[in-house]
């Protein structure tokens, strides 16, 4: 890459969506660290700007737009070579018409090519008074880009390392952009993936979180025909200098015994479980074409409970899905008040191109969306701050990772997953420490450190 040994550079990336996005931006830099760029909090003084973006409503594709906008009147008087990227799922779905609605954008590429990103950069052209040569790469290429991958795991990013394992999607729910932006399901091999951990606990991760569209649907090569599955892969982790693993997103249909045994057997997994069932109703589970009844869902539930009875259980749900009826909406209440929710997601359905549903029949009305939005939200609020009042009075294990917000404060997070709040300082993180908790709040918890 040009001037590559002696000039110094500045990267700017921001991170939209889900976490195989911080995870992705995290490898970009450090792809990029070589070639003399370290990162900036702004784009103000950026040489390189790199919007790393999601798809998967609506508003959060407009967001890149407006994104944009603000970068272009930083630009207005440009300080002109520097270069500005769009990457990841919109990347991905929109590629050159991207450039055609916000021209100041030089380079797309998407979550499959991010690898080449040194090559791309020298292939396009943003000095003054030269043609601008600008580069949209959205291509399925056919090698494993993991592989391919040059940079180091080696500096510390978090207490608690992301770390992807299975990319893609081959489900195909009727409303998600996701297999379109991410391609078919693929599992990392299991011996990278060790060999990637390591490298994480080397630089001082004492949790990891293995990461997936589906993640638990990894099944993965070990050496010859040998494969593992994901609760071996957990197993063989727990073995590594390593204080807490986690995983994040499962899907109902990939749930096996072996894995809600895991949250029995395997101390280091932690009693915590996201699992999207998104809507309670049988028929509109169907028209989602999520492939699992509400019933087969409870099972999961109970079933895990049985194995780990403090296990804290997450989820997603979409309202307001193409032919949602009041009894529809009615029953994905009655779930929530079924499982007890420790913490949820939820969304109005947002139409995407492309997708079965954008042309299913019986759209629901944008006011209807929001008012069930409003009691789902409610009802799921008083689920967490109920969850979370059970705690007070009690002492919790819980992982120092950040300092707080304040002087002398310091964060971290319990078992299940709540932030908990303290007094403290520096020497604390990276520690399990046992804290006493003396107050809850609506999403997180305040304690004493002991
Ligand atoms: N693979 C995971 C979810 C990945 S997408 C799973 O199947 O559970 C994250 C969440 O975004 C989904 O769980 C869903 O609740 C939400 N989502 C996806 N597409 C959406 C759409 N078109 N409108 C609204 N919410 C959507
Ligand atoms: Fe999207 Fe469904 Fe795949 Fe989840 S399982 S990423 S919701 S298509
Ligand atoms: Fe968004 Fe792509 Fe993740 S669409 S949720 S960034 S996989």
């Amino acid at each position: 890459m040009e001037n590559s040994k002696d000039k110094k550079k500045s990267l700017f990336i921001k991170s939209y969506g889900c976490q195989m996005n911080e995870y992705d931006s995290e490898r970009m830099l450090e792809i990029l660290e070589p070639f003399n760029y370290s990162s900036v909090a702004g784009p103000e003084d950026a040489d390189l700007i790199i919007l790393n973006t999601c798809h998967i409503r609506e508003k959060a594709a407009e967001k890149i737009y407006s994104e944009l906008g603000r970068i272009k009147k930083i630009y207005r008087t440009k300080k002109r070579d520097t270069k500005i990227a769009v990457a990841g799922c919109v990347g991905q779905a929109e590629g050159q018409e991207i450039i055609n609605r916000s021209p100041i954008v030089d380079l797309v590429f998407g979550p499959l090519t991010y690898h080449q990103l040194p090559e791309m950069l020298e292939n396009i052209n943003t000095e003054k008074g030269l043609p601008n040569k600008k580069l949209v790469n959205i291509d399925v290429p056919d090698v494993d880009k993991f592989n391919e991958m040059k940079g180091s795991r080696k500096s510390l990013r978090s207490i608690s390392s992301l770390l992807s394992i299975q990319e893609g999607c081959d489900k195909f729910c009727s409303f998600c952009v996701v297999p379109y932006t991410r391609g078919v399901e693929i599992s990392r091999p299991a011996n990278q993936i060790m060999k990637e951990a390591s490298e994480l606990i080397e630089a001082g991760a004492k949790e990891l979180i293995l990461l997936g569209q589906n993640v638990n649907a990894w099944n993965g090569r070990v050496s010859g025909n040998k494969n593992w599955s994901f609760p071996n892969l957990i197993r063989e982790l727990s073995k590594l200098d390593i204080a807490r693993i986690r995983y994040i997103t499962s899907h109902p249909r990939d749930m096996t015994d072996e894995l809600m045994r895991s949250h029995q057997d395997v101390e280091k997994l932690q009693p915590y479980l996201h699992l999207p069932i998104q809507s309670g109703s049988n028929k509109v589970l169907k028209e989602m074409n999520r492939g699992y009844t509400f019933g087969e869902y409870m099972r999961i539930i109970d079933k895990t409970r049985v194995y780990r009875p403090d296990i804290a259980i997450s989820g997603d749900f979409i309202v307001g899905f193409p032919g949602e009826t009041d009894k529809d909406f009615n029953d994905t209440l009655k779930i929530v008040k079924e499982v007890k929710y420790a913490h949820a997601y939820s969304f109005k359905y947002s139409s995407r191109p492309g997708t079965p549903a954008s042309l299913m029949e019986n759209h629901i009305e944008e006011n209807v969306k929001s008012e069930r939005l409003k009691i789902l939200q409610d009802l799921i609020k008083e689920q967490t701050r109920d969850f979370n009042k059970s705690f007070v009075g009690k002492e919790i294990d819980v992982l120092i990772d950040k300092p707080g917000k304040g002087e002398n404060r310091m964060s971290g997070r319990s078992a299940y997953l709540q932030s908990v709040h303290m007094d403290g300082g520096a020497s604390m993180i990276g520690k399990i420490l046992k804290v006493k908790v003396t107050k809850s709040r609506d999403n997180s918890l305040e304690g004493i450190a002991s």
